[in-house]
């Protein structure tokens, strides 16, 4: 599966990711009731420069994406967390996300700390390396076929010579994917107070608050401040998704793909539901990290929600009203001070600079392929 350059039919790929879930969950370390402490990310070997450079220029590359008109770094932005300001995610011309896109700082961990799948729900891939092929393969999201990527960088000079460096090769898509995981291990926080010891006083207090009376630690655990699965923390509805047809058909589309149940009637987000296909799990959401919480907002896998004072209002009223038999929250009773401080805790999670990076300017146009034929031909 690792290196099939062909895309497993959607079923399948549901079947291995829910046979994972169910592998970890037998196998996860940490015994019952005994919780991942929070605490600084370990390092991890710094991958080798040159490939790093040549995920780079590939995650700035508008040519991954089927009609060029869509690079990672359209809904990835560097310069603003690696996300964007905007609720629901743009999509491949002609439809429109149904998503808030995550940030990809600290995304490399996820496999160390979350038992599940990526993406708000889970149902990505089982590692990096699968959901960057998701990316670029999905429809919705770049609509590339994995053969035309392997094309696209052979007719790339610059491409034919990062892979000779790199793989001493021929260029190929999942060389090009190893690379883009390559960058992404690049993307990780740096100097965030928490990590430094050098959270302010507020911040101090905020801590206490997050592993005493407000709760948070239960789920927002471990060094990437995720359990890694499913809650119910009952977040309203973005209606755009419902109002919005060009966004409603992408939902549409991606949980009949899935053979969710009853997929015609839904009026609302159903998150590990499109996985598990147990109905306890409708409304479900994995817990996302919170590291770099101060350069992603909107937050929430539907962005509704602008600001963290937003964030812990809701927290404090006992999360969103879903069904009572699926809530999992209640009225934490903060004070305004109390949530000032929480929310400065939060705040000590992000690097003390932005992650970023400069984009690659791409010069070679579909018009260059031509010189470089003429010359090896
Ligand atoms: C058209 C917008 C768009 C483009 C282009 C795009 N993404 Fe995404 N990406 C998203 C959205 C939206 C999600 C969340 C999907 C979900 O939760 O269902 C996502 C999810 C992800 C995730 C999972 C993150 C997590 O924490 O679970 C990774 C990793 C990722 N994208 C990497 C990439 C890479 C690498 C590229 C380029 C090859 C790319 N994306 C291109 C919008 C985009
Ligand atoms: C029952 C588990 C649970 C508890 C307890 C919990 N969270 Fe969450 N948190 C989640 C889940 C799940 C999401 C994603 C929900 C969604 O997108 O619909 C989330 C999302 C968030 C986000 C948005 C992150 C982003 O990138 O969009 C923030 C911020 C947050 N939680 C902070 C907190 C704070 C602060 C507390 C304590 C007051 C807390 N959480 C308690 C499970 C939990």
């Amino acid at each position: 599966m690792k290196t099939a350059n062909f895309r497993l039919p959607r079923y399948l790929g549901a079947a291995g990711a829910l046979a994972l879930v169910a592998l970890l969950a037998a196998g996860a370390g940490a015994a019952p009731g005994e919780r991942p402490a929070i605490g600084p990310l370990p390092a991890k070997k710094a991958p080798k420069a040159s490939l790093v450079e040549m995920g780079k220029r590939l995650f700035f590359d508008a040519r991954l994406s089927g009609d060029g008109a869509l690079s990672c770094a359209s809904c990835h932005n560097p310069k603003q967390g690696f996300t964007t300001r905007k609720p629901l995610s743009d999509a491949y011309p002609g439809t429109r996300h149904y998503r808030n896109a995550p940030t990809l700082i600290n995304t490399i961990y996820k496999a160390d700390f979350a038992n599940v799948g990526w993406s708000w729900d889970g149902h990505m891939g089982a590692n990096l390396n699968d959901v960057v092929r998701n990316e670029i393969t999905e429809t919705m999201v770049m609509n590339l076929d994995m053969r035309l990527m392997h094309e696209r960088m052979k007719q790339d000079p610059v491409y034919v010579k990062m892979c000779k460096e790199n793989f001493n090769g021929e260029c190929s898509s999942g060389k090009g994917r190893k690379a883009l995981v390559a960058f992404m291990k690049t993307l990780v926080s740096r100097d965030a107070p928490f990590d430094t010891g050098k959270m302010s006083d507020a911040a101090k207090r905020g801590r206490a608050l997050f592993e005493g009376k407000a709760g948070c630690v239960s789920c927002h655990s471990g060094p990437y401040f995720s359990d890694g699965k499913p809650h119910n923390t009952g977040v309203p509805e973005n209606l755009d998704v419902f109002k919005d047809p060009m966004r409603h058909l992408t939902y549409r589309s991606v949980i009949t793909n899935h053979g969710t149940p009853k997929a015609d009637i839904w009026r609302r987000d159903v998150g590990y539901f499109i996985v598990s296909k147990n109905y306890a799990d409708v409304g479900k959401f994995i817990t996302p990290t919170l590291r770099e919480l101060k350069y992603t907002a909107p937050y929430m896998h539907n962005g509704v929600f602008a600001t963290l004072e937003q964030v812990v209002d809701f927290y404090n009223a006992g999360g969103g009203k879903d069904d009572p038999l699926a809530r999992e929250l209640s009225p934490l009773g903060l004070t305004d001070a109390e949530k000032k401080d929480l929310i400065a805790f939060l705040e000590s999670l992000s690097s003390a600079t932005p992650v970023t990076v400069e984009p690659v300017k791409i010069d070679q146009k579909y018009k260059a392929i031509d010189k470089w034929l003429s010359v090896h031909n």
